[in-house]
């Protein structure tokens, strides 16, 4: 690994010379470390208009702010079809003007006559210094350490830029392997959604750059992220080769709150350690391939993760397979929502879910002796079902299982020894503390209540696993109706809380935990 300064860079394809500087003005006040001209945007382009933007960034961020100019060929993912001999003109002017980096495709490096022409330009320049780039848009390379060899042999002095697609989370080993076993400066990573970690990972890797978007819809590039998300999410800054990595293993991922929440609390305890976004398609057989890449590679430096669907199960069956412990109740539910990784590889698992179900409502009920002999009916037979009824059957409750299929609610309440029910039964029912495990009710679909308002009453605590909407319609119908309640957010900040304190040995910031999660909501 080549341990250099890393930045975040942004970069920024405006078709005129004043949207560029405002792009260049929004990317610095969100946190981009350097910027990329993308010159083949620009319409009616001229070295002069690229001289002036040059001079306005070096004058406007100081001289260390550096600047890559680009003018990329349309068949490496440029914008107009600019000449090549005009687009070498553009780098020379560009490197005159002070750019601090030029980028140039190297398979047009290879032809004796641009190559020529660039390299007399680069003579002439102070510190400007050459990126040789290769992209694949649609697959990755079949050997990138050679692709790497090849391009530092033909000119060694070039920083190679290798960019390829992933198109699933494994294919973003080769981009990290060659970053971490690479002898001089390069820019790796992989686009597409499924190349997004090894963005991210870029710069604890010591990659020279790597790249963000300044918002969603202007990303030059699939899978780019935006570089507020880099800051405020990702904790750029405060990344290094020494960052410890975790992570939540889930498909689709793209919407939990995990990363925010975790990454949040991260910074607030002063800790360097960063979580990340783990889309992990498929079934066991891929689950298994993840993880045996991750904790092969004792470098990247992973010591825990999150588990949610579909994946739970398999993350329990992993650490058996693996010889590592899993907790007794986990065991008893078959899933595992949170893998710690000890000294040695050895594996640890655990279930937050039920644990911070079952503290929400103990710490509403006013302790857990409360909850021996408890009337408890759980509405829904699935996941999140089966990790409550495992809690309220080991603390002594008195459960009865209501679903709409109740084929499930038998197989499920003949595993815990309780009752069920069809959910057509639940009218007229005498719970004292009822609870939706199901997903009815969540956003978009909010005005739908797993039951009939006439279930709840008062004395009777309501509890609605769904937080989003936070005041879902169960609840709304419960505290009419004079019952207590407790929402999905306390279930889920409690699981929260238990998994950072397995990954730190710290207590969370529970109120800090709370409010990622509500900011996210309300985006
Ligand atoms: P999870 O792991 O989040 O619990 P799941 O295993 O898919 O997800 O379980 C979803 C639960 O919500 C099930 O109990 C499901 O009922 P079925 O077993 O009959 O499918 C319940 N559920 C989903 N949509 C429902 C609806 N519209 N009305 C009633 N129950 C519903």
């Amino acid at each position: 690994m080549f341990v250099a300064m890393s930045y975040l860079a942004v970069s920024i394809s405006a078709r005129t010379a004043e949207e560029a500087i405002d792009q260049i003005s929004v990317a610095v006040a969100n946190g981009a470390k350097m910027v990329e001209l993308r010159t083949d945007f620009i319409e009616d382009l001229t070295s002069e208009k690229v001289g002036k933007l040059i001079a306005h960034i070096k004058g406007q961020y100081g001289k260390p702010f550096p600047i890559i100019v680009t003018c990329r060929d349309v068949s490496q993912g440029g914008a107009i079809n600019y000449p090549v001999k005009m687009r070498i003109d553009i780098l020379a002017g560009a490197l005159r003007a002070g750019a601090d980096f030029v980028d140039f495709e190297y398979n047009n490096f290879t032809v004796a006559d641009n190559q020529e022409r660039i390299k007399v330009a680069l003579s002439d320049s102070v510190r400007g210094r050459l990126i040789l780039s290769h992209h694949d848009f649609k697959n990755k390379f079949e050997n990138i350490a050679s692709l790497y060899r090849k391009i530092l042999m033909f000119y060694p002095p070039a920083i190679p830029k290798i960019i390829y697609t992933a198109d699933d989370i494994n294919d973003c080993f080769d981009a990290l392997d060659l970053l971490y076993n690479a002898s001089e400066q390069c820019i790796v990573f992989a686009m597409g959604q499924a190349g997004l970690i090894s963005r991210i990972l870029a710069k604890k890797l010591g990659s020279v750059a790597t790249f963000a978007s300044l918002s969603d819809s202007q990303a030059t590039a699939q899978g780019q992220i935006t570089v507020e998300e880099f800051q405020n999410i990702y904790r750029s800054d405060t990344i290094d080769d020494k960052t410890q990595l975790y992570g939540i293993i889930a498909d689709p991922v793209g919407h939990s709150m995990s990363p925010a929440v975790h990454n949040a609390c991260f910074g607030d305890a002063g800790l360097n350690k960063l979580y990340l976004p783990l889309l992990v398609e498929g079934d066991y057989d891929d689950f298994e391939i993840f993880m045996n890449n991750v904790l092969r590679r004792s470098w990247l430096g992973f010591k825990g993760f999150s588990v949610t669907v579909p994946h739970k199960e398999n993350a329990l069956k992993y650490i058996k397979a693996k010889g590592g412990v899993v907790e007794a109740l986990a065991e008893k539910i078959g899933a595992v929502n949170t893998i710690v990784v000890g000294p040695g590889n050895k594996l640890f698992g655990y279930n937050t879910d039920y644990a911070g179900a079952i503290e929400a409502i103990v710490n509403k009920v006013g302790g857990r002796d409360k909850l021996m002999n408890i009337d408890a009916a759980v509405i829904g037979a699935g996941g999140v079902s089966r990790a409550i009824v495992a809690g309220l059957v080991d603390a002594g409750a008195k459960v009865k299982i209501y679903n709409r299929t109740t084929r499930k609610a038998k197989k499920l309440a003949k595993q815990f020894g309780c009752e069920y029910a069809s959910l057509s039964k639940v009218g007229g029912i005498k719970a004292e503390l009822l609870i939706n495990c199901t997903s009815v009710g969540m956003s978009p679909k909010a005005d739908h209540s797993p039951v009939p308002i006439d279930v709840f009453r008062q004395p009777m605590v309501a509890f609605d696993t769904v937080y989003n909407p936070l005041e879902t319609l169960f609840l709304t119908h419960a505290k009419a109706c004079g019952a207590e309640t407790i929402d999905g957010l306390e279930m889920f900040v409690n699981q929260a809380m238990m998994q950072f304190e397995l990954f730190t040995s710290k207590k969370g910031n529970r109120q800090l935990m709370r409010d990622t999660v509500l900011a996210q909501l309300g985006k």
